[in-house]
């Protein structure tokens, strides 16, 4: 689906990503790692956001360095922002309008009883799920979510997770960058883990969460427990 081939990126001095390979071919990947690793960054360069200093980036078989964010989106390649990017002056309908004639995205997202309310109005759960159904207007193939947990009521949590799992039983292949990693391990068969701009791990939640290194550079702070 998705192939990452010896990625890097520098911002000046400050290298944000430096030789990131990873393959794409589970039906959920987690991305986790310490603020500042460069996970946001490499959402940037697969989605076209960026382009990446040197290596190379493969979906479903081609190149895609150097194509718009715009034609990615056509071939499939959707992603969603760690800040909600929505419509907030249109209402919850109007936002998936064009994309949504019998209103199934507004359904999936668990939306349709507010799709008269301005986006501006929701909750930031509700905001969520509004970006995730703007994404799913895309129809995409592959769908990258940029700490979609973040914000969410325990409740709201519990929901986006069953709306994650529709999408992965529809077929559509997810990768995901969470901090909650209680919620992220729930969905991820396999993860990779960020530091200072390199993988320095990829293997399945148990595993990652009993390796030395990984617990070294994250999971040993206190505030990356498990189990918060
Ligand atoms: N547009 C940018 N210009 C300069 N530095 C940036 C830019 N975007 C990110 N960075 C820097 O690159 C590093 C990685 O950032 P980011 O990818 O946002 O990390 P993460 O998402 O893992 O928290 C950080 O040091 C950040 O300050
Ligand atoms: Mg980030």
């Amino acid at each position: 689906m998705l192939e990452v081939r010896d990625v890097a990126k520098k911002f000046g001095e400050l290298v944000a990503l430096n030789g990131v390979s990873f393959k794409v071919d589970s039906d959920c990947l987690g991305i986790i790692g310490p603020n500042g690793a460069g996970k946001t960054t490499l959402f940037d360069v697969i989605s076209g956001f960026l382009r990446p200093d040197s290596g190379d980036v493969r979906f479903r078989g081609i190149s895609i360095v150097g194509k718009k964010p715009s034609s990615l989106v056509k071939m499939g390649l959707v992603r969603t922002f760690q800040l909600i990017k929505v419509f907030k002056h249109m209402s919850v309908e109007e936002n998936v309008l064009a994309a949504d004639g019998d209103g199934d995205i507004l359904k999936r997202v668990g939306l349709w009883e507010k799709r008269n309310l301005l986006a501006c109005k929701l909750s930031q759960g509700e905001l969520r799920k509004l970006s995730i159904g703007l994404a799913l207007a895309a129809k995409p193939k592959l769908l990258m979510l940029d700490e979609p947990f973040s914000g969410l009521s325990s409740a709201e949590s519990r929901e986006l997770d069953g709306i994650i799992r529709e999408l992965m039983d529809d077929g559509i292949s997810l990768v995901i960058i969470e901090h909650k990693l209680k919620e992220l391990f729930k969905l991820a068969d396999r993860v990779i883990v960020l530091n200072f701009g390199e993988v320095i791990f990829e293997g399945s939640p148990e595993e990652a969460v009993r390796d030395k290194n990984v617990i070294e550079a994250y999971l040993g702070k206190s505030e990356n427990h498990v189990g918060n």
